[in-house]
């Protein structure tokens, strides 16, 4: 393990002011989103919508460090024959891959799941990094429930997995993206997400420690604290960035370079506002910034909607989200600059 090489692109993915975008759906999650747009999931159009995005310019080379692609995309060409990988390159983003193969019921544990990929995974890195990739991203997800989910052995033996899947990624002279998310879907209250995500992340870096993983050369993608959707609360954006921290500041070794966070169903400003939150209380051992899906994406997509005569006007709604997560990165976003762009 080269660590100075792996500590480099780690301290890239989290510079001041970018943050990660996460174009990793798989095909049946792409296919779910393409279909409320009524955009038939082929593989030109999911090829056309992620390149539309790759080539928004000011987004991809001012506030996007990197890009976590889904195996078809890292190995897809653009239009004009250039891969998609040189896109994002040329842009001065990083490549990245998702390499967990989804999850599987977790047996003896109902309702809960273990995120699969392991058998195979070195071979698969290589290859990975042969086509260009930086960095990778594997998702545990941990659920909150009536009874006892999660249980001890769903937080136990997920991030065991995802200490190995890191691991095997520093060997083999990629960054891992650990990302243990506890869901918001539940109807719990956000003292219960506390309490929840403080267990999990404390077991994280003891699984980290035991598998000899090189703090220094990881980022941590963490779900923030909030109250469940179906609770019916809703939390102050302050309490949300004081929790957030307050758990985080307990759990994460200073040594780790960068936390990005998931949005997890978050809205687009929702998101923003957090991520700006817990950068104006400063003065934090890491880099702080994002790494969404949704919430970088959900504009775009429905501006798009397949249509090529909306390419430009999508790009600026991505642009537009890019650039307010990248003042959020900052803790210098303000809402108005929200409703001015409206
Ligand atoms: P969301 O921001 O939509 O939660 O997606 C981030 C991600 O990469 C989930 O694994």
């Amino acid at each position: 393990m080269n660590l100075s090489e792996l500590n480099k692109v780690a301290e890239a993915m989290v510079a001041p002011g970018r943050g990660i975008l996460a174009a990793d759906e798989s095909t049946g999650t792409i296919k779910k989103r393409f279909d409320t747009l009524g955009v038939e999931s082929t593989e030109d159009n999911r090829r056309d919508y992620r390149e539309m995005l790759f080539r928004t310019k000011d987004a991809m080379s001012k506030y996007i460090s990197g890009v976590i692609l889904y195996d078809e995309t890292i190995r897809q060409k653009a239009k004009d024959g250039t891969p998609l990988v040189q896109v994002i390159t040329q842009a001065g983003s990083l490549p990245g891959i998702k390499v967990d193969k989804g999850t599987k019921p977790l047996p003896n544990c109902p309702g809960e799941v273990i995120t699969e990929g392991l058998d195979g995974l070195r071979e698969r890195l290589a290859e990975y990094r042969s086509l260009g990739a930086k960095f990778a991203k594997w998702r545990a997800v941990i659920d909150i429930a009536a009874g006892p989910v999660p249980s001890y052995t769903c937080i136990r033996t997920n991030v065991h997995t995802l200490a190995r899947y890191a691991a095997l990624c520093q060997d083999e002279g990629i960054v891992p993206i650990v990302e243990p998310e506890v869901l918001m879907d539940g109807d719990h209250d956000i003292d219960r997400c506390c309490q929840v995500t403080e267990m999990v992340l404390k077991l994280q870096f003891e699984e980290l420690y035991f598998q000899r993983v090189a703090l220094e050369g990881m980022v941590l993608k963490p779900n923030m604290v909030v109250p469940g959707k179906k609770s019916g609360k809703k939390a102050s954006v302050e309490e949300v960035a004081e929790k957030t921290l307050r758990v985080l500041k307990a759990c994460v070794p200073a040594s780790v370079p960068g936390i990005a966070f998931l949005s997890g169903g978050q809205s687009d400003e929702e998101a923003t506002a957090h991520l700006d939150a817990i950068n104006r209380i400063g003065d934090l051992p890491w880099n702080v910034t994002f790494s969404y899906g949704r919430a970088l994406q959900a504009a775009p997509q429905k501006t798009w909607s397949g249509k090529s005569e909306n390419v430009a006007a999508a790009q600026r709604a991505f642009n537009h989200r890019a650039a307010m997560n990248s003042l959020a990165a900052r803790g210098e976003w303000k809402a108005d600059l929200e409703r001015k762009a409206a």
